[in-house]
């Protein structure tokens, strides 16, 4: 018998969601709804392991929430909610980081990238990989779609699923990546050696869901490529890190490969004008839609609510059983 496919994943309210997360992860999101039974959490709690301005991050999980249901989450569908609505997420995520070690959480890349060797970095940037853990395990997820950056966090949820069934019974279903073969990892259009991220100051290298068609086309303009002037996909090499992060995102709006694109033009302006047009098409139904449901944020609190509660259901079973199993009585 296969398993019923049961996903989630999650997006911290950081920033304003980027191109970068629509191709490496909610572009699947969706997809998923019509195979899986998806859950889909804002982690809020995530977002508070750097300094966020409570008002800055209140905002951000509206738009981000409204960002969600644009791209076409169906709340009848799916479940999507607000991490720190389901108290179970902490919960779970204490038993998490008594089950993780100290050496495991300082091998992550992440942290070591964004916050070893300060002594102002909060502690739960360092314990927040167990938190992630937390948020997958509650649910007997068997797929995870992320983004390639993600893949190390997605090895520790899997180890520490399968130690703790080892040593305490089977608790946990053990987790699956899903990370996509083109649009994985999307770069900065002004620095394509950084990643393309929500959290960057330099707005001019991210295309943000928001972004009015005329801020795309100025942004993709100015996108740093090189002087050769050659269409090739070689995202390993410096020089061509740049045209090759275009190809990435034509390719990954298109569903097609970059090789198979990179074939089709001779020069950079055409193969610019071309993705203009091409990401103005994904994202202004989407741009439009946002500002519509921001115009009744009770609403968006509402639907977001509504999931909380049905996560839980979910969320309240698993957390038992763990508890029960490490000897806490429950
Ligand atoms: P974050 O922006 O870190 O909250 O990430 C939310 C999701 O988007 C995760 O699955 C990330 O792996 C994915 N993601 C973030 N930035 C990028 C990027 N530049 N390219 C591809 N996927 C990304
Ligand atoms: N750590 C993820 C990121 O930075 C966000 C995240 C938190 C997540 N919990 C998750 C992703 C659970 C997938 C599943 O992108």
């Amino acid at each position: 018998m296969t398993e019923t496919k049961r996903v989630l994943s999650g997006i911290a309210p950081s920033g304003a969601p980027t191109l970068g997360n629509y191709l490496g992860a909610l572009k699947f999101w969706v997809e998923d709804q019509s195979s899986a039974d998806c859950f889909y959490c804002i982690v809020d709690l995530h977002a508070i392991t750097v300094d966020q301005s409570p008002s800055v991050l209140k905002e951000q999980t509206l738009e981000l929430a409204a960002s969600l249901l644009a791209i076409g989450l169906d709340p009848k569908v799916s479940t999507i909610f607000i991490q720190s609505q389901v108290p179970e997420h902490t919960q779970l995520g204490w038993l998490m980081e008594s089950t993780a070690t100290f050496g495991e959480l300082s091998r992550m890349t992440q942290f070591k990238d964004k916050g070893k060797g300060s002594n102002v970095t909060r502690a739960s940037l360092f314990t927040y990989p167990a938190l992630m853990a937390a948020d997958i395990l509650l649910y007997q997820t068997t797929h995870v779609p992320v983004g390639d950056d993600q893949k190390q966090h997605l090895e520790l949820t899997r180890d520490l699923a399968l130690r703790f069934n080892n040593k305490y019974g089977e608790t946990f279903k053990v987790p699956h990546p899903e990370i996509p073969s083109v649009g994985a990892r999307i770069m900065d259009l002004q620095d394509p050696k950084r990643k393309m991220s929500k959290s960057s100051e330099t707005a001019a290298g991210n295309i943000y869901l928001t972004d009015e068609p005329d801020t795309i086309r100025k942004k993709i303009q100015r996108a740093v490529t090189d002087t050769e002037n050659k269409v090739r996909f070689d995202p390993e090499s410096t020089q061509k890190a740049g045209v090759s992060n275009l190809l990435t995102i034509f390719g990954a709006l298109t569903n097609r490969h970059p090789v198979e694109i990179a074939t089709n033009y001779s020069s950079y302006g055409t193969l610019k004008g071309d993705l203009i047009e091409a990401t103005i098409e994904t994202l202004e139904p989407i741009r439009k839609r946002i500002a519509e449901l921001r115009c009744d944020d009770a609403a968006l609190i509402g639907t977001l609510r509504e999931g909380a509660h049905k996560a839980q259901l979910v969320a309240r079973d698993t957390f038992d059983k763990a508890k029960e199993a490490m000897g806490l009585i429950a």
